[in-house]
């Protein structure tokens, strides 16, 4: 990267700033990943000096290259309702640009609370920060902005409609940093770079597929943010929704941003709705005992830290084959992994010694350690014929030596370069929030129970039954 660029994020004092933006930035400045000059202007409602914003961040501070990073870090307060701030910052990247002797690219990161999106874009215009320093000549600004995108589709589709009044799309990235996971980008080349898994790849061979994404944590200090979002919309509506698009999607025209945006698309608008009155059947929605004694939580919530679901797409390839996908906090153990479980059908050969019940499954795993691991059925040694399940697998670590780009790195590049090809549309947000509001609507008409479920444990029980009433269970 070469080019200069002052990086402004909003919401510079928050945790995505604090745990994943400035260390990315960091990691990039050690890996000589950005240009010469470059600028990060935090902006927050915190009173600090320079000094002070880049002291916040004080347990980076050992690192070798801190010091020599943090000339980058400056500083400006302002309320994001109010005009001062944004004015004062015209003013800071117009010197910035007179002390460059050029326009240089603004970008504007939103890592705010979404309820502040749409002020922030309002004075983004009104100032004309948007237009960047060749005022009228907008190509010299970009803007990033978080997840969630809306809460519902008419949130979704009122900030898009101020972004594209703010913007062009050319210049939007919505961020959804599951895009930007090695597995997630190696998925598309697992599936269109190896000929042999495209022929099996369908309704013929796959019974289902199931995707987990548990965390051991908490909501941690977002109570404020989680309480009334919960994990449907949280992480379900959009890092779910991709994991499952880039398993259920058809080979992208080209590997272009457009042939890849579109095939992600497609997928999500495959999705066959669960209908309100059927949510009962197949969403299981859950919260962790404890949840409403959290700081920031209303004692009588509630929000979902848990939620599984069942759904079908409709297209030739996945007809009948259905999706289970499941969702919480406060989980026995840290992982997220997509399965596809192909038909286990005992050959009649061995069928007098019988086979194992589980048989061929490929699994994507992104936590722990990512990598991608292939079941297979195999002799056990001995003199006996007895046949058992064994793993084949690969990880980045022990093929590459390293755990790969972080996803925030993978994100920041791609904005820095101007490359839109893992950053949402947002025809694909919208009908993911079509799938996620009718679930939505159902859990308002009271078609399902909020279940208890311990610390610890792998989430409701009613999460296992909605496997095992198809005769199947969680991996
Ligand atoms: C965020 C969610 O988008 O993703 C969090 O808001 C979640 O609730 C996080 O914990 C998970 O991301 P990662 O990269 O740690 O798996």
């Amino acid at each position: 990267m070469q080019s200069p660029f002052v990086f402004v994020i909003f919401g510079a004092t928050g945790d995505l700033a604090h745990n994943k933006l400035i260390p990315a930035l960091y990691t990039l400045f050690s890996n000589k990943q950005l240009p010469e000059e470059f600028y990060i202007v935090g902006f927050s409602r915190r009173p600090l000096t320079q000094e002070e914003f880049a002291d916040l961040f004080e347990e980076y501070r050992h690192k070798s290259e801190w010091k020599d990073f943090a000339k980058h870090l400056y500083y400006q307060q302002g309320n994001f309702d109010e005009s001062w701030g944004y004015e004062a910052l015209v003013e800071k990247l117009q010197k910035i640009d007179e002390q460059m002797g050029a326009c240089i690219t603004r970008i504007f990161y939103l890592a705010t609370p979404p309820e502040n999106y749409q002020t922030i874009l309002h004075y983004l215009q009104t100032t004309k920060l948007s237009e960047g320093c060749g005022q009228g000549s907008s190509k010299w600004t970009r803007i990033a902005i978080e997840k969630p995108f809306g809460k519902d589709v008419e949130t979704a589709r009122n900030l898009d409609k101020t972004l594209s009044e703010v913007f062009e799309e050319r210049q939007i990235f919505r961020v959804d940093h599951y895009l930007g996971k090695e597995t997630v980008q190696n998925i598309l080349v697992f599936r269109f770079a190896n000929s042999i898994f495209e022929p099996i790849w369908n309704n013929e061979y796959i019974d289902h597929v199931q995707i987990t994404f548990a965390e051991k944590k908490g909501i941690e200090k977002r109570g404020k943010f989680f309480d009334g979002v919960g994990m449907l919309r949280d992480v379900m509506q959009n890092h779910l929704m991709q994991l499952m698009a880039s398993i259920a999607m058809e080979m992208p025209t080209s590997f272009s941003k457009e042939g890849v945006r579109d095939a992600r698309a497609k997928a999500i608008q495959s999705i066959v709705c669960i209908e309100p009155d059927a949510v009962g059947e197949n969403v299981v929605r859950g919260q962790y005992e404890g949840y409403k004694d959290e700081k920031d939580v209303d004692p009588d919530s509630e929000t979902d830290t848990y939620v599984a679901t069942k759904f079908f797409v409709n297209t030739p390839r996945f007809a009948g084959v259905p999706f289970y996908m499941r969702a919480g906090k406060e989980l026995e153990e840290n992982k997220v992994e997509m399965s596809i479980v192909f038909k286990q059908t005992c050959h009649l050969l061995f069928k007098e010694i019988g086979c194992p019940e589980e048989g061929n499954i490929l699994t994507f795993r992104i936590q722990p350690n990512e990598g991608i691991t292939i079941k297979t059925i195999a002799k056990t040694p001995g003199s006996k014929l007895n046949l058992e399940t064994v793993n084949m697998h690969f990880t980045y670590d022990e093929q590459f030596g390293t755990k790969g780009i972080d996803a925030y790195e993978k994100v920041l590049v791609d904005i820095f370069t101007g490359d839109q090809m893992l950053f949402n549309r947002s025809d694909e947000l919208a009908s993911s929030w079509t799938f996620i509001e009718k679930i939505l609507y159902g859990w308002e008409k009271g078609m399902t129970e909020v279940f208890q479920y311990k610390k610890g444990s792998m989430g409701p029980e009613a999460a296992d039954q909605l496997m095992a009433k198809d005769g199947r269970k969680w991996l």
